[in-house]
């Protein structure tokens, strides 16, 4: 399975990657996970792409298809993989099928998951990470037991600066402007579901499922 998971910010495509991964055995690649694991480790790559990630804004296509080429080039993937939020502009998406063309492959199906804006910034606003094992939870919709620590392992748990209210606003406007055309770029292609991401994260997992 050739898989890209697609949808606005916080529709919910981490949480469904994870649901995907352990049903189908192929790597969950996640750019704004790769991304976010340089920016804790103060890598180059982290200290650039934070200058847009903190703003809402894309890290510029060319670093971003170059560290998806190398991910994609790694044995786990030949058999397959999931892509959580790549490709995000049309040129990663032009860059994306000509990648694989040249392994004699291609997509199988974009999985986009919609999400009103009102519920974007519901969930955005309420989303806990840990700093220690990195899962994500929600204040109202899946709750630790205790406010501040992760239950799965006890690290704290922190908000990302990307979800505050202004710059989710941004996130969700350059989502409309440079990643909103890839719906006709694969619909085009007749690749494209699309998933209604409202209620119960298990709901929409059977969606997702039922699709694939
Ligand atoms: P990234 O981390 O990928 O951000 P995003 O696309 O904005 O997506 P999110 O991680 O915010 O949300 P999600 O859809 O995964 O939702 P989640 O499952 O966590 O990227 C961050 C940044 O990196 C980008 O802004 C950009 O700067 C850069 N970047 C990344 N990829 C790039 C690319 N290809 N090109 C250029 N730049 C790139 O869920 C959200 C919350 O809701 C959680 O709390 C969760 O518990 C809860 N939740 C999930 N599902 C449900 C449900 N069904 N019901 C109730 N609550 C739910």
């Amino acid at each position: 399975m050739r898989i890209v998971l697609s949808g606005p910010p916080g529709a919910g495509k981490g949480t469904q990657a994870k649901a995907i991964g352990a049903r189908w055995t192929v790597p969950e690649i996640s750019t704004g996970e790769i991304f976010s694991d340089q920016v804790a480790r103060d890598t180059a790559l982290g200290r650039r792409a934070k200058e847009y990630i903190n703003d809402g804004q894309l890290v510029p296509d060319d670093i971003t298809i170059a560290m998806v080429r190398d991910r994609l080039a790694a044995p786990d993937a030949r058999a397959g993989f999931l892509l959580d939020g790549f490709p995000r502009t049309t040129g990663q998406g032009v860059a994306l099928d000509s990648m694989l063309a040249e392994l004699g492959t291609s997509v199988n199906v974009v999985l986009l998951l919609e999400l009103s804006d009102g519920e974007v910034q519901q969930r955005l606003a309420g989303r806990r990470v840990c700093r220690d094992c990195g899962k994500t939870w929600h204040i109202a919709f899946d709750p630790p037991t205790l406010t501040d620590r992760c239950d799965v392992c006890g690290g704290a748990l922190f908000i990302r600066d990307d979800d505050v209210p202004e710059v989710i606003q941004e996130r969700l406007r350059v989502y409309a402007r440079d990643t909103a055309p890839l719906i006709d770029y694969y619909g085009a292609q007749g690749k494209l579901v699309t998933i209604d991401a409202s209620g119960p994260v298990a709901e929409v997992t059977a969606r997702v499922l039922a699709a694939l």
